[in-house]
């Protein structure tokens, strides 16, 4: 997190640090007028052009006020908006943590008990997103931010609509392709399942260090050898990474595997925590054997 050389005013809002710059946006944290702590997400019109830029920004704001009603605590809630002339604003609830992404490069990689922990997080956040008929499609390491209170947050519904930027030469082009997107996209078929790749993908770097472009088998998958892990473990991420839509794990299926591995983690509260699994949740445990 960069402090500002000066803060900068934005209606009600002082913003004070530079927490990213990814490819659409510049994201500031800030404080409201009661001194409060907010995240403002500047779109960047400089990097994708003006109506591009729009178009992101009018899909992500109005995405994150659908979800914020009721609201579910893996989903910062959406706070305020503003359009300027140059820029425009969203303001969201700040989550104080880290991004998967920063938290390999900068610290290490999860072990695999914190790996299942982390993949029943963010499928508890997936169902709720999912049931609002939102699909997330850019489910990767920087977009996860693990919450200093140990809570997971999905972030960036920038592309929850389209996936792809358009250069001015017309053609079209994946952007900054690192292996997180599933095969469905350049096929042009979205599917809840399209996340559950993603997932599955993210959870393999969050536990190698590896981007899954690096671990590719000729097959075009992700090689789940290269996991250290039980064996159980490695073939859930395989089903979560199956190329083929059809055979792939779907969210219910990857929860009850997950559940027979760890129990449901106490950050969960969403919908799936009140759903009745009995079947699973009596079933071994490999981590509570392994770990006392
Ligand atoms: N609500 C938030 N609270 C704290 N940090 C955030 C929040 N939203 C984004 N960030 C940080 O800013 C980075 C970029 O935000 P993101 O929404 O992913 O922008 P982009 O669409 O440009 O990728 C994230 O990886 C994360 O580290
Ligand atoms: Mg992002």
């Amino acid at each position: 997190m960069k402090l500002l050389d000066e803060c900068l005013s934005i209606g009600c809002y002082t913003l004070t640090h530079e927490l990213g710059r990814g490819s659409t946006a510049i994201v500031y944290k800030g404080t409201d007028a009661q001194g409060g702590e907010v995240c403002v997400k500047k779109s960047n019109l400089d990097l994708i052009g003006n109506w591009k830029a729009r178009e992101l920004f009018e899909r992500e704001a109005s995405v994150l006020e659908q979800l914020s009603n009721p609201g579910h605590p893996g989903v910062p809630k959406f706070i305020d908006r503003m359009d300027r002339a140059d820029s425009q604003y969203l303001v969201l609830e700040y989550v104080d943590g880290q991004n998967l992404q920063e938290l390999v490069e900068e610290e290490r990689c999860l072990t695999p008990q914190e790996g299942v922990h982390m993949a029943l997080q963010a499928l508890d956040i997936l169902h709720y997103v999912h049931s609002r008929n939102v699909i997330h499609r850019d489910l990767k390491p920087s977009n996860l931010v693990l919450g200093k209170d140990g809570k997971l947050r999905l972030i960036d519904y920038s592309t929850v609509g389209g996936r792809f930027v358009y250069p001015a030469d017309g053609s079209t082009i994946v952007e900054n392709y690192s292996g997180y997107m599933p095969p469905d996209f350049l096929n042009g078929k979205l599917d809840p399942k399209s996340d559950i790749y993603s997932l599955g993908a993210t959870l393999f770097y969050a536990m190698t260090g590896l981007r899954p472009i690096e671990a590719l088998t000729k097959k075009g998958r992700i090689d789940m050898g290269r996991l250290k892990a039980p064996r159980n473990l490695r073939k859930i991420l395989k089903g979560m990474t199956e190329l083929d839509l059809e055979r792939r794990l779907d969210l219910e299926g990857a929860v009850k595997r997950l559940l027979k591995m760890g129990d449901m983690p106490e950050e969960i509260s969403g919908e799936l925590r009140e759903r009745e699994m009995p079947s699973i949740r009596g079933g071994a445990s490999y981590f509570s054997a392994a770990v006392t």
